[in-house]
């Protein structure tokens, strides 16, 4: 297979790496996850993580073991497992099924894997462009969790679309929420907007209602890892918080993915499956360099990684597709479009 080069994931003479996102910032190891085994550990420990991304990553995880293992039977075994390493983000779903009917011709599959990481870039590209326009000069905005090159092949979704709007001249400042209980905002988005030089301020998740009444905030952009037909979206757990302080300060808020993300199944929020993770990670942090607890060992915990926002709260979904409204959403503007 070609090499292939993203901010997050290689794949190199046919040697498949991983950024490991829990050693993130202050650590850049690349892994090696070409076994399919380091692949599926590294999905379920969010070493690789981000909506589009593990469709990408179990993708080219797949064509990698396609390489030495020709077996259709142990092909679609594997794939099966791919597919369960983590439930929520439909991307892991819409890249494996992709590749299931190929199973037989591991050449097409391996081309497939390749073909879906390239398209993940265009996505990027197109939603970046798209969602631009919808930033104005001086803005200030409130993003949630990470969206941006490591949760993507490209320059990601929310993120993206910051970027585009930052790299064509436009001064903005991004606000971004720490996004407990994992940090993938304080040690995940705030790295990455380093690296590209835009100027944000980091904050804790109780305090976005506090600068949106002070006129801080004037918008709020952030991922989704499943949409519904009806516009209701699963987004990483706070993501509701951040639509209803939205709502109440009249505030515009988008949510930002590519048709991979939407779910033509669900008919509404309430069909999307919710990942629950375990209580270690609510009673304090785990890190690559170990863990640190501040709650009584025993405390119950619950855990949920995902919530699910209204369409109401939704001003517009901006897509590869184009940009759809609130009003276009309830009007069912997503069945129409195709799953392919
Ligand atoms: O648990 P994670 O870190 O994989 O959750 C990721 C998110 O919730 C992102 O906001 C989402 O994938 C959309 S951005 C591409």
């Amino acid at each position: 297979m070609k090499n292939l080069n993203s901010r997050a994931l290689k794949l190199e003479h046919d040697r498949l790496f991983l950024l490991d996102q829990q050693a993130l910032p202050h650590g850049e190891l690349w892994l090696d996850a070409t076994d399919p085994a380091a692949m599926i550990a590294a999905i379920k420990a969010l070493k690789v993580r981000g909506a589009p991304l593990i469709g990408v990553a179990a993708a080219l995880s797949l064509a990698c073991f396609s390489q030495k293992q020709t077996d259709p039977a142990a092909l679609r075994s594997l794939a099966l497992q791919l597919r369960q390493s983590r439930p929520t983000a439909v991307n892991l779903m819409w890249a494996i099924d992709r590749l299931l009917p190929l199973c037989a011709e591991p050449e097409r599959l391996q081309a497939e894997a390749v073909a879906i990481f390239e398209e993940d870039q265009r996505l990027c590209a197109q939603m970046g462009e798209m969602g631009a326009e919808l930033i104005a000069e001086g803005d200030h905005i409130l993003t949630h969790c990470n969206s941006g090159g490591l949760a993507t092949a490209g320059i990601g979704t929310a993120l993206g679309v910051i970027y585009t709007a930052w790299a064509a001249g436009k001064k903005l400042h991004v606000y971004v929420d720490e996004t407990r209980p994992l940090l993938q905002g304080a040690r995940l988005t705030a790295w990455e907007l380093s690296k590209w030089g835009i100027p944000y301020t980091l904050i804790c998740d109780n305090m976005a209602a506090m600068l949106m009444r002070q006129g801080a905030i004037h918008k709020v952009f952030l991922g989704a890892d499943r949409v519904a037909l009806n516009g209701d979206f699963a987004n990483k757990i706070g993501t509701y918080n951040v639509a209803v302080n939205a709502f109440y300060h009249h505030l515009p808020f988008y949510p930002v993915a590519p048709y991979s993300t939407l779910d033509f199944q669900a008919a509404d929020g309430s069909a999307i499956p919710i990942e629950q993770r375990g209580a270690e990670e609510v009673r304090g942090l785990v890190q690559h360099t170990g863990a640190l607890s501040w709650a009584p060992h025993e405390a119950p915990v619950y855990n949920p990684a995902f919530d699910v926002t209204p369409v109401e709260l939704v001003t517009a979904l901006v897509t590869d597709r184009g940009i759809f409204k609130r009003e276009e959403l309830q009007a069912g503007v997503l069945k129409q479009l195709s799953p392919g």
